[in-house]
Parts: C-alpha cells; structure tokens; sequence
C-alpha cells in the first residue's frame, strides 16, 4: 500500500543540496530543475516562492500552511476568478504572515488564465486551491511547467480528468517533482497508524466497509445579481454544480471513499451501483440552486464478496455523522473523524484505541504541508496522484451509478468520454447545465439518463 509517511523526518537540507540530487535525475527532470535553479540563483537564497491558484477559504488554509511548514517560504503570486477575493486573502495573508507575503499587484491574476500566470511567476511550488473541474488543468500546467504541488481534493469531475490527472502524476515522478494531495487524513497519524494496524491484520480479511458523510450544506449560496452571467453565478455557486464540483459525492464524501480505497490496499473497486437523487428540492432555503443530487447511497463491489457501501447526504436539519466501519474476519474497526479511532474483537471488546499525548496538537493540514516541503528540501519527492485520481474516480463512478441508476464497472467508468466542459473558459460561455425558461436546472434521472 501506498502511505504518505506523515513523520517521515526527512534530514533538511538546503535549496542547492535539494537542487544537487534532482539535478542528478534525468532528461525531463533537468528541465523541471532547471526553472527552479533559476529561481534560485534570482533570489540568491534558499527560498523556496510558493503560488497560490484559488483564493477561497481552504486555499488560504493551504498557503498559510505552506508558509508554517518551512521558514524559507515566500508567497509571491495569488490567482483567482475575482480580483477581489485576491485582495482580500493577500491582505489576512501579510496580517497573519507579516513580510512572508510578497505579492505585489502584478502578481495579483484574476480569470480563467490566472492559474498559469502563477505558474509562470517563478515559483518552485504551487498551491491548487481552485474548484474540482479545474484541477486537472491547473496540475498539468503545474507539472509541465516543473513546480512541485500540493493538490486539494477531488482532483477532476469527470473520467477526462482523472485520466489527465494519473497522466501528470506519471510526468511529476519522471521529472522528480512533489505532488501532495489535501487527503488530508492520509497526513493525519490516528488513522496512519490505524490504517497501518488493518494492513497488519488487527481484524483479519476485510469482509465490507460503511462509510458515511452525513451533512448540511456545504457552502453559501450566492444570489443571482443583476447583471451577472451564468458562468459568474455558478462561478459563485459551485459546490452546487457537478460539473464544477462533481457533485457533494466527489466533493465531501471522497474523503471517505478514500478511507476505503485506503484499507483496500489502493485498488480500485471492480463496479459499483445504487441510488441517489434531489430529496429536498431547492436545498430547503434556496430557489433553483444548482443541479446536484442532496443524497447518494452506494455499493462498491469488490473481489471475494467484499464491499464497500458509501452513504452521503446533504440536506438541513438531519441526523448528521460522518463515520467508518471496517469488518473483518477477525474483528472490526471505527474511524470516528478527530474524535476516536479503534479496534475491536470479534465479541466485540475493545482491543486498542488510538492513545497520545500528542493528538490533540495534530493538525493534519499542516503535516501534509511539512511533508511536502521536506520532501523537496531532501530532494526525494513525494507523489500521492495515484490515490487522489482513484479516490477521486471512486466518487465519480458513484455519481455515474446514481444519475443512471445503471451497475458500471470500474473499467467503463474510468474510460468514460463525458466531458463536463463549458463551451470555453470565459464568464460570457455557455455552461454545461443552463436554467430553463422557468429558472430550474435539469436534474438527472435515473432510467432515463444516460452512461456516457
Ligand atoms: N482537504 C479538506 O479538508 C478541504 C476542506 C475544504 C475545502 N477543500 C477543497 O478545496 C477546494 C476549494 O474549496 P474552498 O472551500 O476553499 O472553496 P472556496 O469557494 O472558498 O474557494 C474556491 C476559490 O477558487 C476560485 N476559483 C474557482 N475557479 C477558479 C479558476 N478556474 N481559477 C482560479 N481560481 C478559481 C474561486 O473564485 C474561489 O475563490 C475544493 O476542491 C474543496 O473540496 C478541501
């Protein structure tokens, strides 16, 4: 199994021994360095100039993060959509980070190109921070540019993207960059050492899984002012869009499904299939918002009988929980988020719970982060693309399931041509879902909507 290695004490070492063993890998790889060796001799230092592509509340998160991580960081350019969500992040940025912030207004980008003026600022490492449908583009950009990355999750919104995603993370490792991905409880040791007792065989052969992410809204909902296209309003609004957030089932739950795919060993399930639709209509607070299911319930299967049964819903003034289950032919396991991970018997009997001193000063957002930077400072680069597109597409095939109502093998799903596009990337194109005369967006229907 692939882990992340959340303690992995990486000797520090500075910016020229970290240039000296990646300039030693090869072909492509020269390239990448040598962008960063031209930063490097610019600032004359062991800096390393971070990029931030997202401005919203976890992107800000993951600079300051990035900043916290290692002293020699400096956040030199910020895009966004909106100009004004820059200026507002850069200036809680320099409050919080004072002299750590160096961006001035010309490397302030706003729009649907801003992700690669970033990258084309001289960084070494960019921060993907944007909505789900644009990481796929953003990380190839990043990659072919040569910066090491730290992704949020998901990754894509649709199979085109995943397959693009898996296609960078393949060109990241040969060129020896760092791609660090926001699954954030991979980074999280609870349940690293968790995960690390199930590999072992605490509860002998996994027989199923039963996640759960039960919730409310996930975000604001922004009115439609006057004057405002569409893009700008599902812009605004894009948790509530698939094609922008692959549904709540890509966008929250994946941190679950990729608990599962986690303790499967990292393999993919063989097909899935089950249900999901729009209960609540219009969120309960809000008209005609977007046209995302608020419920999605499904089996994943995978060889021997094993499955992993995925439950997420959305919807105000529910019973909330969000929870992992794992049994096994020798016992059980429950991940309970922050609040308790633990082992059980066959009988049922508590056999080990998760017990440190430290675990309340875990903070999962910000080892994820230290990983990284140390990982580049030691010049051995971390790449986590292989778990983030499979999780991610976990989600998506689940999507697939639900629209459809269709059983869809991993294979069709990953190879899927849908293609969740705008007719271009600009504020006057024409989104891939549009409001009827009546204001109402299309929801999908399972029987009638097709696999694509
Ligand atoms: N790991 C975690 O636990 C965690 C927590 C929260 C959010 N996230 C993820 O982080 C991402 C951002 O979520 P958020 O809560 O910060 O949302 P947000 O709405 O606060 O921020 C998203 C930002 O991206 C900008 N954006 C949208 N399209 C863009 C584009 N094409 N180019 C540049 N900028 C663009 C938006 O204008 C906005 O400012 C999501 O993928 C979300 O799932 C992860």
């Amino acid at each position: 199994m692939s882990r992340p290695r959340p303690h992995a004490n990486a000797n520090r070492a500075t910016r020229r021994d970290f240039l000296k063993t990646s300039g030693a890998l090869a072909g492509a790889a020269l390239a990448a360095n040598l962008s960063i060796a031209r930063t490097a001799h610019a600032a004359g230092d062991d800096v390393l100039k971070i990029g931030l592509i997202g401005c919203g509340g976890r992107g800000t998160g993951a600079a300051r993060n990035a900043l916290d991580a290692d002293p020699n960081t400096r956040l030199v350019a910020m895009g966004d959509l909106f100009i004004e969500r820059i200026h507002a992040k850069r200036k809680f940025l320099q409050t919080i980070k004072p002299g750590r912030v160096t961006v001035d207004d010309d490397h302030c980008f706003a729009g649907y190109d801003a992700y690669q003026k970033v990258i084309d600022s001289g960084i070494d490492v960019v921060v993907l921070g944007s909505v789900p449908h644009y990481r796929p583009r953003h990380l190839a950009a990043a990659v072919e540019a040569g910066k090491h990355v730290f992704a949020e999750k998901p990754v894509a919104a649709d199979a085109p993207g995943v397959r693009s995603v898996l296609q960078s993370a393949k060109k990241a490792e040969a060129k020896g960059l760092s791609i660090v991905s926001g699954l954030c409880w991979r980074y999280y040791p609870p349940v690293v050492e968790t995960m690390q007792r199930l590999a072992d065989g605490a509860i002998g052969q996994i027989t199923s899984i039963q996640i759960t992410y039960l919730f409310g809204l996930v975000g604001q909902i922004t009115d439609r002012k006057p004057g405002m296209n569409e893009m700008e309003y599902q812009a605004r609004n894009w948790q509530y869009f698939s094609w922008l957030s692959g549904d709540h089932i890509c966008e929250q739950h994946v941190h679950s499904l990729d608990k599962a795919l986690w303790a499967m060993g990292d393999k993919p399930p063989v097909a899935a299939f089950g249900s999901g639709g729009r209960q609540v209509p219009d969120f309960g607070n809000k008209p005609k918002t977007g046209n995302n299911y608020d419920h999605f319930s499904i089996v994943y299967e995978y060889p021997d009988e094993v499955v992993v049964n995925g439950h997420c819903r959305q919807q105000l003034n529910c019973y909330k929980e969000t929870l992992d289950r794992f049994a096994g032919t020798a016992g059980s396991c429950k991940i309970n988020q922050f609040q308790s991970q633990e082992i059980f018997d066959p009988a049922g009997k508590r056999t080990w719970r998760y017990r440190s001193r430290k675990k309340r000063g875990l903070n999962m957002y910000q080892l994820e982060h230290e990983a990284l930077f140390k990982a580049i400072r030691a010049g051995k680069p971390i790449n986590n693309g292989q778990y983030m597109a499979y999780s991610t597409m976990m989600a998506i095939l689940g999507r697939m399931c639900a629209y459809t109502g269709q059983r869809i093998t991993w294979q069709q799903a990953i190879n899927s041509q849908e293609s969740l596009k705008p007719s271009k990337y600009s504020f006057d194109a024409v989104p891939p879902v549009v409001p009827d005369k009546n204001g109402d967006y299309k929801i999908p229907i399972p029987g009638l909507t097709k696999f694509v």
